[in-house]
């Protein structure tokens, strides 16, 4: 495994103040609607003993529910270590301690920073890195049986508000950007790597598809 992974920015971007906030919601709402959409999608494909790899996965909320609902153990992968001392919190909280393992590392840069799982999860992560194709094609090649995925639709206002969130991340010399990137083209590197793609989820902000291993 490398010593290290470049952040990207997402260790400033994603900080201690955002790590309160996602707990907090968490916390007092449960999941987003995006994101039960993703764990309940799955639960219905068969969750019960399962492996469960979540790439930038922040406090952890997803993987924590899919351990409730069956899944045996989890492993986060994350860029910003601001996130670490809530998670921990949210696992004691939840009487999962010991079933969560959480590592600083990009997976996109060092295919050892885990090991293969039968679900793998990305929620809102894709928007935050440059060579999706890498990152995901990284992912695909972890999921044995399944992978999920949450995404914003590529429009032309979601364009728009990513050219104005980078001209003010470059005004206060930030190294941050968000993407909309083409959902045909992500779809096609998860084809390529032997899943098979659906779309499962449509709201104003997110879209969530889920792939299934087509051999498996
Ligand atoms: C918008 S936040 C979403 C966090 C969480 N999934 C949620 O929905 O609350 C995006 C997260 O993805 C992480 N991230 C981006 N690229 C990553 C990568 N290649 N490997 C691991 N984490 C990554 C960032 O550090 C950040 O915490």
């Amino acid at each position: 495994m490398a010593d290290c992974c470049d952040p990207r920015g997402c260790d400033r971007e994603f900080d201690d103040r955002f790590a309160r906030r996602s707990a907090a919601a968490y916390r007092s709402q449960g999941l987003s609607r995006s994101a039960e959409a993703m764990v309940s999608a799955l639960e219905r494909r068969g969750i019960e003993g399962a492996s469960v790899l979540e790439i930038g996965g922040g406090v952890g909320a997803i993987h924590l529910e899919l351990l409730r609902r069956g899944a045996a153990t989890a492993t986060n992968l994350e860029l910003s270590p601001a996130y670490d001392a809530e998670a921990a919190r949210l696992v004691a909280e939840a009487g999962l301690t010991g079933r969560v393992t959480r590592r600083i590392a990009d997976l996109a840069v060092d295919a050892d920073a885990a090991d293969d799982a039968d679900v793998v999860v990305l929620h809102r992560v894709v928007c935050c890195y440059p060579d999706y194709r890498r990152l995901l094609g990284a992912a695909a090649s972890r999921a044995r049986r399944l992978l999920v995925f949450s995404y914003p639709p590529r429009t032309l206002l979601t364009r728009g508000v990513v050219a104005l969130d980078a001209a003010r991340q470059r005004l206060v010399g930030r190294e941050y950007r968000a993407f909309a990137h083409p959902p045909e083209v992500m779809f096609a590197v998860l084809a390529a790597a032997g899943l098979a793609p659906e779309r499962i989820h449509r709201d104003l902000a997110w879209r969530a598809a889920l792939a299934e291993r087509r051999d498996g």
